[in-house]
């Protein structure tokens, strides 16, 4: 009778489960395994270390990793890939931990796994959401076929200031297009599916305001009002929670004085109380213990005080594996909050189907087969070439003729060490293309190219060694710097045509590469002048983390290439953008100073009660040494193409709540080739309760256009194009008067008006 009751009741209860939604069925599940967890192996999936067996992404890793896992004291393992020794980590946890969870893995994944794509930045200037969700696609495969299940991107911090060497790993200055990147970003990571082995889990960094870092220095303070943080700073990062990002990571600055990682408004009223997050928070590396230089207190003190705001592992610092207990005991956290962040953590493990089959994402001929494929590197060069911005280009000296001698000069015309650009830490440098292997790829034998190095990337040996901080110090030739010139004229009075390759080396922007000068190194400022003085039309490839401010160059060079840090496939892309193979569509995604002495510089600012507008600057907003404008505005990029906008016109100039305008133009491609334009649309509200800024960006579209066609491109403009936060923090549009603007980049633009009606 007794058996027969039993029988019934587990009947039951797995009929229950079979009947429940999915997400009723894991609770059930993570229920019942924490039912069985002792304190400390809830605290130990808090836990998340570096074992260093691979590349450094901070100071210091973790130290008696395989004695925690066997005590299920770890969570997850960050900085190892490769099926070995993801598999090898893995099998510790499931044949000696006690109740054998998995541990999950991630990784800096960033802009491409083994596969690069250009540095973020690079990629925002693609403007092609479906292009970058693509090379998140592909990241993904590749980070799953490498037994990853969990990727440290997409990094959306707005930045305005070039000084700050992140810069490179975000997508500008802007909320709206930073908003549908970071959207694309966490689709194309995470697919629909997550439980699939070639998905996984994004995590969207750093949460939050970490790009306004007072003075460009990096992990500086910053401190902003709300409502500039509402309407400018946290709009991608609300995308990417919207988007259903898995996880968040908290950054290492202060917000309104209290450290990220340690602020309870942050990671709890705004993250899941207004935003409705569900998914795991975790520090950035050794963010908690770093809450005690903060002035926050003792380890125990802020391990407390970051769990009681909200958030759920820690990494690297392993305060909450130390102090929790005790913290417990004084009464300063719950056994609640402990179990919050435990049930966040399994869940997402859940998610990942890691509990069906731990060795998901670990299969030893997935790798061979999914990474670095010809198909995946044929996808960098097309995306490379297409994140690329042509910012001058005279008397149409791009495209290159496919014919006589090119004299291809500077630092980084031939080096494959800097192709990849900051944050690829799985990269393979020796896999990249170099510009003069591209060159001569996509030239064949029809060109000759004579080649001189002219200048080493700096000349300053403390310096090469501060922007190499994984490797030896970039190289500096045993030659002097005037012989290098020298020899790089004599090439260059042999050549048809002269090309010059110069920037930064990869490692001076990323983390902790903060700059005060945005200039070239002297170095190479000094190889590009006395080129110029040759009087050759000189082509000037850009490779760069930041925008530059070199108002020389754009006086003296012929044609300058924006090309960033291009990727895996960086040469070769930047040939077939250079021989016209691909005609550039690029559009600047950040403001180039003309000098560091404007920055922030940004194109959404405010208008000020006495802006410069023309007649007598004194007592006006402006500088007496150099104009308020940047030398290259948001927006701006050339193509092989020209193209012309004829004037703005609307459907109605009045708008009702429920209603839309359509706001039309008819652009024309006037040039002899086919190209892609990408049209902006900015709208500014002329009257608010708070002031609002020149402009924004409310809508783009990318098009192509035959030569000589012309489109007409139709944006809807809703009330919704319109709200912004006003000082209550209410969102919502205010009736009056809007100007609409469309053009080519957010300074040459046509306008027109309307009013809202409410
Ligand atoms: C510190 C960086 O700020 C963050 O972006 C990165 O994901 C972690 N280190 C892990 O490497």
């Amino acid at each position: 009778m007794r058996r027969t009751l039993l029988l019934l009741v587990t009947l039951f209860s797995l009929l229950h489960i079979a009947a429940q939604t999915p997400d009723a069925k894991m609770k059930t599940f993570v229920a019942g395994l924490m039912s069985k967890m002792t304190l400390d192996e809830k605290i130990g999936q808090l836990n998340l270390v570096t074992p260093g067996w691979g590349v450094p992404t901070g100071s210091v890793v973790s130290k008696g990793v395989e004695d925690n896992i066997r005590k299920g004291r770890v969570g997850g393992l960050f900085g190892i890939f490769g099926p070995d020794k993801v598999r090898q980590a893995q099998t510790l946890a499931m044949n000696e931990s006690r109740l054998k969870i998995p541990l999950i893995f991630g990784l800096d994944v960033i802009h491409g796994h083994k596969t690069i794509f250009p540095i973020p930045l690079g990629l925002s200037c693609s403007w092609d959401t479906a292009l970058i969700e693509r090379s998140a696609r592909i990241a993904a495969t590749e980070a799953s076929a490498d037994g990853l299940c969990w990727v440290f991107s997409p990094m959306v911090d707005i930045a305005r200031d070039a000084r700050w060497g992140r810069i490179a790993e975000g997508s500008g200055e802007d909320p709206y297009l930073g908003s549908k990147i970071a959207r694309a970003m966490v689709k194309g990571y995470q697919g629909t599916d997550l439980t699939k082995d070639n998905t996984v889990m994004a995590c969207v960094k750093h949460f939050a305001l970490y790009g306004a870092a007072e003075s460009g220095r990096d992990y500086n303070t910053t401190d902003m009002s709300r409502i500039r943080m509402y309407n400018e700073y946290l709009p991608p990062y609300k995308a990417a929670v919207d988007a259903g990002v898995g996880s968040v990571m908290s950054s290492f600055n202060e917000i309104d004085g209290i450290p990220a990682t340690g602020n309870r408004w942050l990671l709890t009223n705004l993250l899941r109380t207004q935003w409705g997050f569900k998914g795991f928070v975790v520090s950035d590396y050794t963010s908690v213990n770093e809450m005690i230089a903060h002035g926050m207190g003792d380890l125990q003190a802020v391990s407390a005080q970051a769990l009681n705001a909200g958030l759920d592992m820690d990494m690297v610092g392993e305060g909450f594996l130390t102090t929790l207990q005790k913290s417990l005991k004084a009464g300063t956290v719950t056994t609640k909050q402990i179990d919050d962040a435990c049930r966040r953590i399994l869940e997402a493990k859940y998610r990942l189907g890691l509990f069906d089959d731990p060795f998901r994402y670990v299969n030893d001929t997935r790798p061979g087969k999914e990474i670095l494929t010809a198909e995946n590197r044929q996808a960098a060069r097309e995306i490379a070439a297409r994140s690329m911005v042509l910012l001058k280009n005279d008397r149409q000296v791009l495209p290159l003729k496919k014919s006589g001698t090119i004299a291809l000069i500077g630092p980084l015309a031939n080096n494959h060490t800097e192709m990849l650009g900051t944050w690829a830490v799985s990269g393979d440098n020796t896999k990249s293309i170099t510009i003069q292997q591209g060159i001569q790829n996509v030239s064949g034998n029809s060109v000759s190219i004579v080649y001189a190095k002219g200048a080493n990337i700096t000349d300053d040996s403390a310096f090469a060694k501060r922007i190499s901080p994984f490797a030896k110090p970039t190289e500096i030739d045993a030659r002097h710097p005037d012989d290098m010139i020298h020899e790089a004229i004599d090439v260059a009075a042999k050549a048809d045509a002269v090309v010059v390759v110069v920037g930064e080396a990869a490692e001076m922007s990323g983390e902790s590469a903060s700059r005060t000068d945005l200039d070239l190194p002297g170095s190479q400022r000094k190889l590009v002048e006395a080129l110029i003085k040759t009087g050759k039309p000189l082509v000037v490839v850009l490779l760069n983390g930041r925008p530059l401010a070199l108002p020389w160059l754009q006086e003296g060079a012929s044609a300058i290439l924006e090309a960033w840090f291009a990727g895996t496939e960086a040469g070769n892309a930047i040939a077939d953008v250079l021989f016209g193979n691909y005609n550039p569509s690029g559009k600047l995604t950040t403001s180039f100073p003309r000098n560091v002495g404007q920055v922030p510089i940004y194109y959404n600012h405010k208008n000020t009660g006495r802006p410069f507008e023309g007649g007598d600057p004194k007592f006006k907003s402006d500088y007496l040494d150099v104009v308020n404008e940047p030398l290259y505005p948001f927006g701006y990029g050339l193509s092989y193409s020209s193209f012309s906008y004829d004037t703005v016109l609307l459907s109605e100039t009045t708008l009702r709540p429920g209603q839309s305008i359509t706001a039309s133009v008819t652009v024309t491609n006037k040039g002899d080739v086919a190209g892609e334009e990408t049209v902006q649309l900015y709208i500014r509200d002329m009257v608010g309760s708070v002031t609002r800024p020149l402009k924004e960006l409310k809508g783009f579209k990318k098009i192509m256009l035959k030569a000589h066609e012309a489109v007409k491109v139709d944006f809807s403009i809703t009330e919704n194009e319109l709200k912004f936060y006003n000082s209550d923090l209410k969102y919502a549009a205010e009736p009056g008067d809007f100007k609409v603007f469309i053009g080519t980049n957010s300074r040459d633009v046509k306008e027109a008006a309307f009013r809202l009606v409410k």
